[in-house]
């Protein structure tokens, strides 16, 4: 600046003409300034939405006098008839699509919650943990387990399910780069065989619920009726697609194009209404396969179906505030629902011990 400024002097005849320019100048830096920093601000995205975007039902919504309202409420969530007449054998662009293990668990009850948990066939352990803690029998509430094909594991998933009943087995091989599949699956599974739940929550099988918490949050915060066009979630920022050859999550421009992906649920624990299960359900039955599945439902095709996402982030436990639970005995914390990420099956009954003592 100073440079031009002497540059200018030299050789602008009047004065004030110089200063005319160097005040111009200085306006256009200060606008291009503004033009720079204005996004990066507004970039931050607010962990709590004001106005949720999601609905809850309340008693009118649900029972009604007349044969019309009636009728109405057949429509309900969603109709299987707005299905193409190949869907329930397809899955995304797998023809063949069927359930080897399956079960009608919901045709008994109401449930609800419909609690499913994705699982790798090896995971017998994180299973079991699950069982044993916070995975206990509930009335209102169905826990499921979503498995892909396996030949290592084919026999003993077959007598594990014969001893709890929990297993829902599809025929796509399960592989790490197969999530989205097994996220399609869910959707597919809830939309045919669990259409009467009022709420579907996936997670993965390292999370720990706390199942008391979770009940009084849905009855008292959101509502026993249940929901429309929810997805609740810890919400994640739009971020740079990883390129890099040593990300596990590396992905080439072939698979996906964009240089961003757009914000998107953390995949551990996401929260589900039917209705938005049904419209993620059938956009991605349309879509090109992508295997991030949390990018891709909740992301790409959340977007697609107009559907937003809301922060359950204020109920999840850090990790680092899980620590301290755990190894500090007069350490007291807000109440939470869910664990922190990742955890292990220790940390996942010493977590289930704690909010057990809690509550009684
Ligand atoms: C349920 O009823 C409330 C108030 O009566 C209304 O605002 C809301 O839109 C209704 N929801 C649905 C999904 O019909
Ligand atoms: C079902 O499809 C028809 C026509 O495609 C549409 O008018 C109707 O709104 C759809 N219903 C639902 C619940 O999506
Ligand atoms: C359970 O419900 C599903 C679909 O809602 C139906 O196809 C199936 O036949 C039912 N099973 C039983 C045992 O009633
Ligand atoms: C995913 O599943 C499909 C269908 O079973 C299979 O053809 C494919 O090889 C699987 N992908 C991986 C990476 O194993
Ligand atoms: C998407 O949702 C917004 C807000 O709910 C609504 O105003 C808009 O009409 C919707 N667009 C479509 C295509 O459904």
């Amino acid at each position: 600046m100073l440079e031009k400024r002497r540059y200018l002097h030299g050789y602008v005849a009047q004065p004030y003409t110089a200063t005319l320019v160097i005040t111009t100048l200085l306006l256009c830096c200060f606008t291009f300034w503004m033009f720079i920093e204005t996004p990066r601000v507004q970039l931050i995205v607010p962990d709590e939405k004001l106005q949720p975007s999601y609905i809850l039902l309340v008693p009118d919504n649900v029972s009604s006098s007349t044969l019309q309202q009636q009728q109405q409420q057949q429509q309900e969530a969603y109709s299987l008839n707005n299905l193409s007449i190949d869907d329930e054998t397809r899955l995304i662009d797998l023809n063949d699509f069927k359930f080897i293990i399956n079960h009608d668990l919901c045709n008994k009850t109401e449930p609800l919650l419909l609690i499913m948990i994705h699982t790798a066939p090896k995971n017998y352990d994180k299973r079991l943990t699950i069982r044993e803690t916070w995975g206990k029998k509930t009335s209102d509430i169905v826990i499921l387990f979503l498995i892909g094909a396996t030949d290592e594991y084919h026999d003993s998933i077959i007598e594990e399910n014969k001893k709890y009943n929990d297993i829902i087995q599809g025929n796509f091989i399960d592989a790490y780069k197969n999530m989205t599949y097994k996220h399609v699956m869910t959707l597919k599974w809830a939309t045919y065989y669990c259409s009467n739940t009022k709420y579907i929550l996936k997670i993965d099988d390292d999370v720990f619920i706390n199942i008391r918490e979770l009940i009084d949050f849905i009855k008292h915060n959101l509502s026993p009726w249940g929901a429309r066009r929810m997805i609740l979630c810890d919400p994640l920022p739009p971020s740079a697609v990883k390129r890099t050859y040593r990300s596990k999550w590396r992905v080439s421009p072939q698979e996906y194009p964009d240089r961003n992906y757009p914000g998107y649920c953390a995949g551990y624990a996401i929260l589900y209404s039917p209705d938005s299960v049904f419209l993620l359900y059938r956009e991605a039955q349309k879509l090109p396969y992508f295997w991030i599945d949390d990018v891709h439902i909740t992301g790409t095709v959340a977007i697609n179906v107009n559907l937003t996402h809301d922060s359950l982030h204020s109920y999840i436990l850090r990790h680092d505030d899980m620590i301290k639970l755990i190894h500090n005995s007069n350490y007291q914390h807000k109440s939470f629902i869910f664990g922190p990420p990742d955890m292990t099956e220790d940390n996942i009954k010493a977590l289930h011990r704690i909010s057990s003592n809690n509550t009684t």
